[in-house]
């Protein structure tokens, strides 16, 4: 792979670059600049070349790859049962919500936490419940005594859980997941588990998948995967909720044949197939590159522009930044940028208002499209002062 290459993006109806003006370079939402593996890119062109691309549906060989992934990656068993489809995570969060709540009732999110929860919980006329991750000594805690207190609400039906976590990229221990399956299952209230950033975790780092974490979590909890974010496929809208509860799954798949929402993109499953099958050399190479990537933006930040402390992310692709020393916040923080350093970011209010004084930064592109990043920012930042 040549992940310095810097692929045009514009006029190929890119959201990410479509939404930002000439000479603006866009590191907002969580794709990638890079080309997919060599395998997906032969199993789109043998599909494409089939030329029929009618009605689609599921076969073995993509439930198989999906728990071989599953099993190799996180030595988590997977029962080929619980897997469902959802053509997004947040579809299928949604359509969660809309199972698993009343009106009225409270879903519990980790603020600052990726933002479209807030409207899926806001969809069902339920109420956000915040509980503030604590942030320390350029790190993000949970606050456990403050999630007991919101689970413990008679009304608290649903966490949404973010692991590993976006924006902050904590990828959550063993012990932390235990302790929240453990008042979770207390209090009665179910979890979704929002892990689609799984794979992309640092060197000596690992990934918990919340049903290994807790013998009883599994019958009240569901995670939410996709080949999405690890190969950068996103736009084949092809992911997968696994709800080992039968009850629920059932309601679940009704649902979605209800929304005429059951079948799959005519790509997505050979796309799937040729990602958890034989790409994970490609992944590899990508977790090398993106740590390349964020050891050089940690040092730059360090050593020219003191004023922005970039949050260590253990996984993601997503760097999360302290702006309050550059004394602009909120909207005003994402313009200055925008118009100073022509660098589109992530607006860190929107993740919640403990993320006004921060901007998200995507770190998934060639170096060298990186590095004038950096110093634009430099001289934007220098300008403030
Ligand atoms: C944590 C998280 N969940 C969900 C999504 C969106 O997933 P989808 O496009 O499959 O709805 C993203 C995309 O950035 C994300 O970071």
């Amino acid at each position: 792979m040549n992940w310095n290459d810097c692929i045009e993006r514009t006029h190929t109806h890119s959201v990410k670059w479509s939404t930002a003006p000439d000479e603006i370079i866009p590191m907002c939402i969580a794709d990638m600049d890079f080309q997919v593996a060599p395998e997906i890119i032969e199993a789109m062109k043998k599909k494409a070349e089939h030329g029929i691309y009618g009605y689609t549906t599921f076969c073995q060989r993509y439930y198989r790859s999906i728990i071989g992934w599953w099993k190799k990656r996180f030595d988590m068993e997977i029962d080929q049962k619980w897997i469902s489809f959802s053509p997004g995570i947040i579809p299928g969060i949604n359509l969660l919500l809309e199972l698993l709540t009343k009106p009225g009732d409270h879903v519990i999110v980790q603020e600052p936490v990726y933002y479209p929860f807030y409207s899926s919980i806001e969809n069902q006329d339920c109420q956000i419940v915040r509980n503030l991750l604590v942030y320390n000594n350029g790190t993000y805690e949970m606050d456990f005594n403050d999630l007991e207190e919101k689970a413990s609400h008679p009304k608290a039906s649903v966490l949404i859980l973010c692991s590993p976590h976006n924006p902050v990229g904590r990828l959550w221990t063993e012990a932390e997941l235990s302790r929240v399956a453990e008042i979770c299952l207390k209090h009665n209230v179910w979890i979704i588990s929002d892990e689609m950033h799984g794979d992309l975790v640092y060197k000596g780092k690992r990934h918990h998948p919340l049903f290994c974490t807790h013998p009883n979590i599994k019958e009240k909890s569901v995670i939410c995967a996709a080949p999405s974010k690890t190969f950068n496929v996103a736009g084949l809208q092809t992911s997968i909720l696994m709800i080992p509860s039968e009850e629920l799954r059932c309601r679940y798949e009704t649902k979605l044949f209800q929304y005429g929402l059951m079948r799959p993109n005519a790509f997505g499953v050979e796309g799937t197939i040729a990602a958890y099958e034989s790409s994970e050399y490609w992944l590899e190479e990508l977790l090398l590159y993106l740590e390349d990537n964020l050891n050089y933006v940690m040092d730059y930040f360090q050593k020219n522009i003191p004023e922005i402390i970039p949050i260590q992310p253990e996984a993601t692709h997503l760097v999360w930044l302290d702006c309050t020393q550059v004394g602009i916040q909120g909207e005003d923080l994402f313009r200055y940028f925008l118009k100073e350093a022509k660098i589109k970011f992530d607006p860190g209010y929107k993740f919640g208002k403990s993320g006004d004084l921060f901007l998200r930064m995507n770190i998934a592109c060639p170096r060298e499209r990186l590095e004038v990043a950096m110093k634009r920012i430099y001289e934007a930042v220098n300008k403030v002062k």
